[in-house]
């Protein structure tokens, strides 16, 4: 068996990106291994969803610390404790601190609901909608002390349609999201573990644009 990188998932809501990442990495040659799934909110969904898959998933409360650096503090401790080499954050609504991203540098991915360098930050449905935008889609990234501005690792395009309200261009952007956060996740970890990704249905080349439907 060739290494799997160990890999921890952060959320805070519904987790339907952890679901597809967690699904990606029960196939025998995915490369990270999901050991974890920490979320800052003890309500949120995808902790069940989690333990339905029979994943050790942990809520660390952040109301129950003093501030962040308490909160981050833990969170680093418990990643250690199971002995985590990478992070993807999948709707984990913190923003982490320079110090803690310092720690885990090129360790932590996040999946943004945008063409990113385009509509950092919340409400990327809503802002394209209303700047009238011909296309709309999602970014793989890596996490770095700038908000949703570290080094883009894949991305997908999608129209916006005639008569496209939020959940529509939503929902149409999360299709791209549970495909490409998989693909993203597979050679980051196979990059770290060197050796070459799993031959998909293409090959893989870093920082593409993977779909241009
Ligand atoms: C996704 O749209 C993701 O891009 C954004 O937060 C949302 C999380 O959704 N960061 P889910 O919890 O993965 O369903």
């Amino acid at each position: 068996m060739t290494e799997r990188i160990p890999t921890a998932i952060l959320i805070s809501g519904r987790g339907s990106n952890m679901k597809a990442l967690i699904a990606a990495a029960s196939q025998p040659d995915y490369a990270a291994d999901i050991r974890l799934v920490l979320s800052d909110k003890p309500e949120a969904a995808g902790l069940a969803t989690a333990h339905e898959s029979g994943l050790t998933a942990q809520a660390i409360d952040f109301r129950n610390f003093s501030g962040r650096p308490a909160f981050e503090a833990a969170l680093d401790s418990r990643l250690r404790a199971a002995g985590v080499e990478l992070l993807c954050l999948a709707g984990f609504m913190r923003v982490l601190s320079a110090e803690f991203v310092g720690r885990w540098a090129g360790r932590i991915l996040n999946i943004h609901p945008s063409l990113l360098p385009d509509l950092r930050g919340l409400h990327t449905h809503e802002r394209a909608l209303a700047e009238g935008r011909a296309e709309h889609g999602c970014t793989v990234h890596y996490v770095s002390a700038e908000l949703d501005a570290g080094p883009i690792i894949a991305q997908a395009r999608v129209p916006v349609l005639p008569g496209d309200d939020v959940d529509s261009l939503a929902a149409r952007v999360l299709v791209e999201e549970h495909r490409i956060y998989p693909l993203a996740l597979n050679a980051v970890a196979c990059a770290l573990a060197r050796r070459a990704p799993a031959q998909a249905s293409r090959p893989w080349r870093g920082g593409e644009i993977v779909s241009e439907s």
